[in-house]
C-alpha cells in the first residue's frame, strides 16, 4: 500500500481566502496549482518550506485554489503532521493558521516502485486528479453555470488546468528515483498546464556526480522545469546588490581593480554541526556553503552590468564571471575543524555519525581571482566556518590607499585607514560605508566612521520577506532568475573540483581551532598575505 487518501475535507475556491479567481476567470478555464512537498516529514519542510508557504499564502500570494500535500514516507495521520508542520508556524492568529493548514494534506508512500508493483507515485497521482476534479466541480457550481450559461458555454468550462509544483525536500540520493516517478506518474497533463521541479543543494559532490545527477534530471525535465534552489539568492540584500550596482552612479565608476584592494565575502556560524554531522562529513564546509552560496554571492559582486532583467541575462553574466576563475589554488587555502570550545562546547568529532580521525573541513578561507579586465589581481577572499565567535554573512569591498597622503604626518602610528563598503545580509540587514573622518574636537586627527542604512531603522514598518518565500512565489510565477542554471553549476564545480579531490584524498589537514574562536590563525595570515588590510 503505497499511498493512503488524504482525509482532509476537499478543496475549494470556498476553503482559500486568498488570491483572485479573475485571471482563471478571465481565461476562461479553472485553473489549481498543487505543491507536493516530498520529505514533508524532515527538518527542511518543517522549518523552512511550510512556514514559507503559510506567509505567502497569508499575504494573498498563493494562487487561488492552491493544495498543499506533503508526501514521505512516515506512516503519519494527517492531524499528526499537521501537528507538526504547526509548530513551525508563526501568526497571532490560530484561525489562519487552521485556516492555512486546511488547505494541507499528508500522502504517505515510497520514493521508488517495488519491481512488479505499480508505480509508487501512482496513488500520488490520484490524488492530485482527484483535487483538480474538485476545483472543476466547484468552479461549475459556483462560479459559471447559471440559468443563463449556454450549453456550448457549459461545454466550453469542462476543462481544468492543473498546474503542478514538486518540491523535493529530500536528500540527494533519491533525487533520481523520486524525479524518475515524478515523470513516469505525476507530472501535469491538463492542456496548458505545467510542472516544475524544486531541487535542493547538494547538486553533487564534485563536477561529475554533480553532472551525473545533472544528465539523469535532464533526461526527465527540461532546464525550464528545473529550479535549483539556492536559499541565499533569496535573500533580501543579495537581491539588492543588482540594484546597488547598476541603479547608483557612484558606485560604477569605481567598482573595478583601480580602486578596489580586494573583497571578502565572509560567513560565520557560531555553532557547529549540532547532529548534522552525518551529512556534514561527507560534504564539508566548502560544499556546504563556498561552493554554492557564497560563490553565487561573488558572481552578483563582480558581474558585469546584464543587457536587461531578463533571469537567463543575469545568468549569462554571472557564468562569464564563473569561467574567468580558476581552479582554487591549494596556496590560496586554509581549512580548519573546531575542537573543544572554552566553555565546556563539543568538538566536531563528538558529534554523532563523524568518524574520530575525520578530516573534514568546518571552516575554510580560500582566495579566489577573477581574470578578467575589471578584476585581474583583485582577491576575492572567502571565508566560512562553523562553531565560530558570532553569526555574521556579510560582503566587505576594501578600497585601495588613497595616493598622495596628505596626512601621513599626522598619523600616530600605521598605515592609512582604508575605506570599506559593507552589505550585511545577516544578522541585522545593513548596508554601510566605512569613511575617514576628522574626529570632531581641536585637533585635526582623523578617525574611522560609517555611514550606514540600517534596514531595520530604516524600514521598519516593512516585514522582510524569508529568503524561501521568495524563491517559492518566484517558482510559482515561472521566474528563474534566482535558481541555479545547469552551466553555472559546471562552471562552479570546476573551480572547486580539484581543491576537493586534494582535500577528500588527505592532502591538507584541518588546523584545529576552538568552538566559539575566530577560526585558526593561518586563515587570517592568508588574509593579509593576499593583502587585505585590518583598519
Ligand atoms: P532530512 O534528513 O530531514 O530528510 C527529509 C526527509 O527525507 C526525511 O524526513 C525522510 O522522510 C526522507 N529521507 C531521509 N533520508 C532518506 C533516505 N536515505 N532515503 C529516502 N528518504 C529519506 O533532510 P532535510 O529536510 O534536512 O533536507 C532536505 C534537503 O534539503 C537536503 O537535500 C538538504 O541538503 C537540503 N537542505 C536542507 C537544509 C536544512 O535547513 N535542513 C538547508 C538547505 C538545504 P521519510 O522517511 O518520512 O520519507
Ligand atoms: C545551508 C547549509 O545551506 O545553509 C547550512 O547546509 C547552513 O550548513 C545554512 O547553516 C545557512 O543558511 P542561513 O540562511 O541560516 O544563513
Amino acid at each position: 500500500n503505497n499511498t493512503s487518501s488524504p482525509s482532509s475535507s476537499s478543496f475549494s475556491a470556498k476553503n482559500n481566502p486568498s488570491g483572485t479567481p479573475s485571471s482563471a476567470k478571465l481565461k476562461g478555464y479553472p485553473q489549481c496549482l498543487t505543491i507536493t512537498v516530498l520529505g514533508a516529514s524532515g527538518d527542511l519542510a518543517r522549518k523552512k518550506t511550510y512556514p514559507a508557504l503559510f506567509s505567502l499564502w497569508k499575504a494573498g500570494h498563493v494562487p487561488f485554489n492552491t493544495k498543499i500535500l506533503g508526501y514521505a514516507r512516515s506512516k503519519l495521520e494527517l492531524d499528526e503532521f499537521k501537528g507538526k508542520i504547526r509548530l513551525f508556524l508563526k501568526d497571532s492568529s490560530n484561525e489562519k493558521i487552521e485556516h492555512f493548514l486546511s488547505i494541507c494534506d499528508y500522502v504517505q508512500g515510497e520514493y521508488s516502485s517495488i519491481e512488479e508493483g505499480p508505480p509508487c507515485f501512482s496513488g500520488l497521482n490520484e490524488v492530485i486528479e482527484q483535487l483538480e476534479r474538485e476545483v472543476e466541480v466547484n468552479w461549475k457550481e459556483n462560479a459559471f453555470i447559471t440559468p443563463s450559461t449556454s450549453a456550448a458555454e457549459n461545454k466550453k468550462y469542462k476543462r481544468v488546468v492543473g498546474n503542478r509544483i514538486f518540491y523535493l525536500a529530500l536528500p540527494p540520493v533519491v533525487y533520481p528515483s523520486v524525479c524518475a516517478e515524478i515523470k513516469a506518474s505525476a507530472m501535469s497533463s491538463t492542456k496548458g498546464s505545467w510542472t516544475r521541479v524544486v531541487v535542493e543543494k547538494p547538486f553533487g559532490k564534485d563536477l561529475e556526480s554533480s553532472e551525473k545527477l545533472n544528465q539523469s534530471l535532464s533526461a526527465l525535465f527540461s532546464e525550464e522545469q528545473l529550479y535549483r534552489i539556492d536559499h541565499y539568492l533569496g535573500k533580501e540584500l543579495v537581491q539588492n546588490l543588482v540594484v546597488m550596482r547598476f541603479a547608483n552612479r557612484f558606485i560604477s565608476p569605481l567598482w573595478n581593480r583601480d580602486n578596489i584592494a580586494n573583497v571578502q565575502i565572509i560567513f560565520k556560524e557560531p555553532f557547529g554541526t549540532e547532529g548534522r554531522g552525518g551529512y556534514f562529513d561527507d560534504y564539508g564546509i566548502i560544499r556546504d556553503v563556498i561552493q554554492n552560496h557564497l560563490l553565487q554571492i561573488m558572481c552578483l559582486v563582480a558581474m558585469e552590468k546584464p543587457c536587461s532583467l531578463s533571469p537567463d541575462d543575469i545568468r549569462d553574466e554571472k557564468l562569464k564571471v564563473l569561467r574567468c576563475i580558476a581552479p582554487v589554488s591549494t596556496d590560496n587555502v586554509v581549512v580548519g575543524q573546531y575542537s573543544t570550545g572554552p566553555h565546556g562546547q563539543p568538538a566536531y568529532v563528538d558529534d554523532p555519525g563523524v568518524p574520530e580521525n575525520s578530516m573534514a573541513p568546518t571552516f575554510c578561507t580560500c582566495v579566489m581571482y577573477v581574470k578578467n579586465e575589471r578584476w585581474d589581481g583583485v582577491p576575492f577572499i572567502i571565508k566560512a566556518g562553523k562553531a565560530l565567535n558570532e553569526a555574521k554573512c556579510e560582503i566587505r569591498v576594501q578600497f585601495k590607499d588613497v595616493p598622495g597622503d596628505l596626512f601621513e604626518s599626522r598619523r600616530v602610528q600605521g598605515k592609512q585607514a582604508r575605506n570599506e563598503f559593507v552589505v550585511r545580509l545577516q544578522p541585522d540587514p545593513t548596508i554601510f560605508m566605512k569613511m575617514t573622518v576628522k574626529e570632531p574636537g581641536l585637533d585635526m586627527n582623523l578617525a574611522q566612521s560609517e555611514l550606514e542604512l540600517l534596514y531595520t531603522t530604516r524600514y521598519q514598518r516593512v516585514a522582510i520577506p524569508e529568503a524561501y518565500e521568495r524563491l517559492i512565489l518566484d517558482c510559482i510565477n515561472g521566474d528563474q532568475q534566482h535558481f541555479v542554471r545547469r552551466d553555472e553549476l559546471v562552471a562552479a564545480w570546476t573551480i572547486f573540483t580539484p581543491l576537493l579531490k586534494y582535500i577528500d584524498a588527505g592532502g591538507m589537514k584541518p588546523y584545529p581551532y576552538p568552538y566559539g574562536s575566530v577560526g585558526p590563525y593561518e586563515a587570517n595570515a592568508l588574509r593579509e598575505r593576499v593583502g587585505h588590510q585590518t583598519n
